[in-house]
């Protein structure tokens, strides 16, 4: 197990003295004098160019990160994961996501057995399956075909299938319209419900561990819906079937195992969409688009372990993350789709990224010395720009940005895909360079008002810049390419995690949560606050008590 050995203080140490060096440095001014930059500071991968020039950097601070990654163990723990160590030390697992969309090697032996077959021997049935859906052959228990599809499942079991399936929405079947339950507030299911009939829906009860309280309540109900639509017990093999790790429980469950799409426990949740939780995604957009969602996937993977540290897209991702989550006090960051249909990416990765590396002990059950995981967030622009932009132009706080931009747009409407295209470039620049008090002054426009003298609005419309961003360009939002995406993703929240020297594969702080709302859960049902939870939690209970239904 090559968990590291000792603490890579002094490379941290250096990084620290970088960052205070370039802060009386402007990014604008690392292109002043480096007409280059813009080319040393890009590169590709997987089909996916990365431009990382617009950032806090120049050659010694880069060359310091790499050091730190080298340090850190990073190409070590790579090669750990890929070859099926049990990098997931908390829990015992393999981390093996990668060997899901591998397509190419012929075997791939873990713990003496080869996972490969087994993984082609499960992808065929989830194929075989979603073609019948997809050709019609798959018939509801009145004979009709079906129109509907809804996705029952939280968190990995969600997030990764309904993003995708939203992204590559040109690329869905006309007649299957897609439908995603995860909340266990009533209203996301009654919604879907509202809309589709019970003899041409077909539910998939998604659940690695098949034990998700959300998941099973609206399994449930979807089931009596089902039945109180006229159907018989019989009738449920036509219209439901899981996906999940645990067989046992989907029988208990009453869905028959013949109806089961099983996966692996070294297929983390919220890695899952590449195995048979991506049924949706396959029923939508086909075997073929699924298996070129794996190929863009794998591409990246390949450059992810072979490529040296310096050009190795998600290492440098993630050095720039921690050059700004740990050496420019940066608490968030902001991950901006230029794309309508990558709307769903932010919240994906909300969860990748922060239920990966939103930890606060090391690998070794020590304190952490130095920040972890920032907080994720984002929504496309340009609807951003009349919202939060704001902020990230002119508030106190630094965000440090992803730009990502389809270079080719996916519909033929004239004139939209320049202006979006003109967008995204205008912000990163923007933020980048700025506007000085001077420059504000000698605007014309607005005049001041009474209580504002020019020189306090020349102010107000002034811009500090120095704002960094990466910009991630796609050539077109395909399977492929939001494949190499998400994988990119992927390994920059793992190569994190190594330098942060936490467990990016675990999930315990989601525990106590449960816990507690299994306590008061009980309690409701008993209709009783419990006498054992603090007054305000207790006050709050017996209010909501008192209006119940
Ligand atoms: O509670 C968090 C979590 O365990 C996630 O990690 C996971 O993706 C989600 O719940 C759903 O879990 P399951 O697929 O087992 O229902």
């Amino acid at each position: 197990m090559s968990i590291r050995q000792q603490d890579p203080a002094v490379e941290w140490a250096a990084l620290a003295s970088h960052a205070e060096r370039l802060k009386k440095i402007a990014i604008s001014e690392h292109f002043k004098a480096d007409p280059e930059r813009a080319t040393k500071y890009s590169l590709e991968a997987a089909g996916l160019y990365l431009d990382y020039s617009k950032n806090r950097l120049d050659d010694q601070a880069r060359g310091a990160l790499l050091d730190l990654a080298q340090a850190s163990g990073v190409a070590a723990r790579r090669e750990a994961m890929f070859a099926g160590e049990r990098i997931n030390v908390t829990e015992n697992r393999s981390v093996l996501h990668t060997a899901l969309r591998d397509l190419t090697s012929t075997t791939l032996e873990v713990d003496a057995g080869d996972i490969l077959g087994p993984i082609r021997a499960v992808r065929e049935r989830t194929f075989t399956f979603s073609e019948r859906v997809r050709s019609g052959t798959w018939r509801g228990y009145t004979g009709k075909s079906i129109t509907d599809v809804v996705n029952i499942g939280i968190g990995g079991s969600d997030l990764g299938p309904r993003m995708v399936c939203e992204a590559l929405r040109n690329f869905a079947h006309p007649r299957l319209r897609m439908h995603f339950v995860a909340n266990i507030d009533g209203a996301a299911l009654a919604d879907v419900l509202a809309k589709v009939d019970p003899q041409r829906t077909l539910f998939i009860v998604a659940s690695k561990t098949f034990t998700t309280i959300e998941t099973l309540t609206n399994a449930h109900t979807a089931r009596a819906w089902f039945i109180s639509g006229g159907a018989e017990e019989r009738d449920i093999a036509r219209h439901f079937v899981a996906v999940s790790s645990n067989s046992e429980a989907v029988r208990a469950f009453g869905i028959d195992p013949q109806n089961m799409f099983p996966f692996w426990d070294w297929v983390g949740g919220r890695y899952s969409l590449w195995s048979s939780i991506g049924l949706p995604i396959m029923i939508s957009i086909g075997p073929e688009n699924f298996e070129q969602l794996l190929r863009g996937a794998h591409a990246m993977d390949q450059h992810f372990r072979n490529a040296p540290l310096e050009s190795n897209m998600p290492v440098l991702l993630a050095l720039i993350g921690v050059w700004y989550r740990n050496f420019h006090d940066a608490a968030s960051m902001a991950v901006l789709p230029y794309s309508e249909h990558l709307q769903r990416l932010p919240a994906y990765l909300q969860q990748l990224d922060m239920e990966s590396n939103g930890k606060s002990v090391t690998l070794q059950g020590t304190p952490v010395t130095h920040a972890t995981g920032p907080v994720i967030w984002g929504e496309p622009g340009t609807n951003g720009q009349h919202a939060f932009f704001q902020l990230l132009h002119q508030g106190t706080q630094l965000v440090p940005i992803d730009f990502i931009l389809p270079m080719r747009s996916t519909h033929s409407l004239v004139g939209h895909h320049d202006l979006l295209v003109a967008n995204c470039l205008a912000q990163s620049r923007a933020l980048m360079i700025g506007k000085s008090v001077e420059q504000a002054r000698q605007d014309s426009g607005t005049a001041p008002g009474p209580a504002t003298t020019a020189e306090q609005l020349a102010s107000h419309r002034s811009f500090a810049g120095n704002r960094p961003s990466n910009t991630l360009l796609l050539e077109r939002l395909d399977p492929a390419s939001l494949g190499a995406l998400i994988a990119l993703y992927e390994h920059k929240v793992f190569v994190q995690g190594v330098i942060w020297n936490v467990n990016s594969f675990d999930q315990w702080g989601v525990e106590l949560g449960k816990t507690v709302a299994t306590q008061i859960g009980k309690a409701m049902r008993a209709g009783e606050p419990p006498a054992d939870v603090d007054a305000s939690t207790r006050q709050l209970l017996a209010r909501c008590m008192a209006r119940r239904t």
